[in-house]
């Protein structure tokens, strides 16, 4: 019997987990089907149980994406450290009884920085552009890196502020670099290696308005959002940064999610390779 998975998600039609995962599972030869689940607004709960009741064979996980992480954290019986710090699930794995919530996006970032873009967070001056899901999700990990420092700006600086409070105050961060919050305007006059755009901002064609200075020497420009080129990418190509997209991040969540359930470890190059020869 061929273990079941899917992604669920609204909407979810340009997925591209399903191609990324039987990339993974032809590679390292694992009996799998995925699929792609298209979810109603106030159906994901619903949604999960019908694909766990129905189909022929077991159904051992799922991931979960835009705008169900966070009711994903809130069905998962059990989460792992990294899910209870980013208060959002992306990857959950089905066991007996349990149904146990984790958040590979981070890892995601982390080892697509330091694996394929030769950008090691540690030591580096880190600025983080958003205080949304999707910054929430990486810090921890970031954090873990032991960056020499880590900035998080925010539209909104109390938000921001908020974030960061919330973070230095982690058990798991004790002993981390402490993480500090601004509004962009705080961002004059500061330098940093590595900035990464988890705003939104890229989905809408706006830009943000950050001083050239921040792209500091051999700075990498990190933007979450894939498939475009973003405001944010402009203006760091214009400063003289090397940029990179969310691409890799996707396809190493994938990766981290397909560890979790499989035990294998998939090659995320030839895949990442493959997507973007065909996007
Ligand atoms: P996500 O889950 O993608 O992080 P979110 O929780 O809605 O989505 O957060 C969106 C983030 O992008 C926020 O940090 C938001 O800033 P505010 O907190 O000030 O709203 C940021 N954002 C969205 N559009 C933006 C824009 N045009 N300029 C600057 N920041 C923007």
């Amino acid at each position: 019997m061929t273990d079941r998975y899917a992604v669920f998600g609204n909407p979810i039609g340009h997925s591209k987990s399903p191609r990324i995962h039987a990339l993974f599972a032809a590679q390292t030869g694992q009996d799998i089907s995925y699929q792609a689940v298209l979810a109603e607004k106030d159906g994901f709960a619903a949604a999960v149980g019908a694909f766990i009741a129905a189909g022929e064979g077991p159904a051992r996980g799922a991931n979960v994406t835009l705008p169900f992480k966070e009711e994903a954290f809130r069905l998962a019986t059990r989460r792992t450290a990294r899910a209870e710090a980013a208060g959002a699930v992306n990857t959950l794995s089905f066991e007996q009884d349990v149904m146990i919530g984790d958040n590979t996006d981070g890892a995601g970032l982390v080892r697509d920085l330091k694996h394929n873009l030769g950008c090691d967070p540690a030591g580096r001056r880190i600025l983080l552009l958003g205080a949304g899901g999707a910054a929430r999700g990486v810090i921890l990990p970031l954090l873990l890196e032991r960056p020499a420092e880590l900035l998080i700006a925010n539209r909104t600086e109390e938000t921001a502020a908020r974030l960061a409070l919330e973070f230095a105050r982690l058990p798991a961060c004790a002993g981390e670099p402490r993480p500090d919050g601004t509004g962009f305007a705080g961002l004059a006059g500061r330098q940093f290696d590595l900035v990464i755009n988890a705003t939104s901002a890229g989905l809408s064609g706006a830009s943000l308005p950050l001083p050239p200075c921040v792209f500091g020497p051999r700075c990498v420009a990190y933007e979450m959002v894939y498939g475009r080129e973003t405001a944010f990418m402009a203006q760091a190509r214009g400063a003289g940064a090397r940029v990179a997209d969310g691409l890799g991040m996707l396809v190493e969540q994938a990766a981290e999610a397909f560890f979790i359930w499989r035990g294998v470890r998939p090659r995320t190059a030839p895949v990442l390779a493959a997507l973007r020869s065909s996007s």
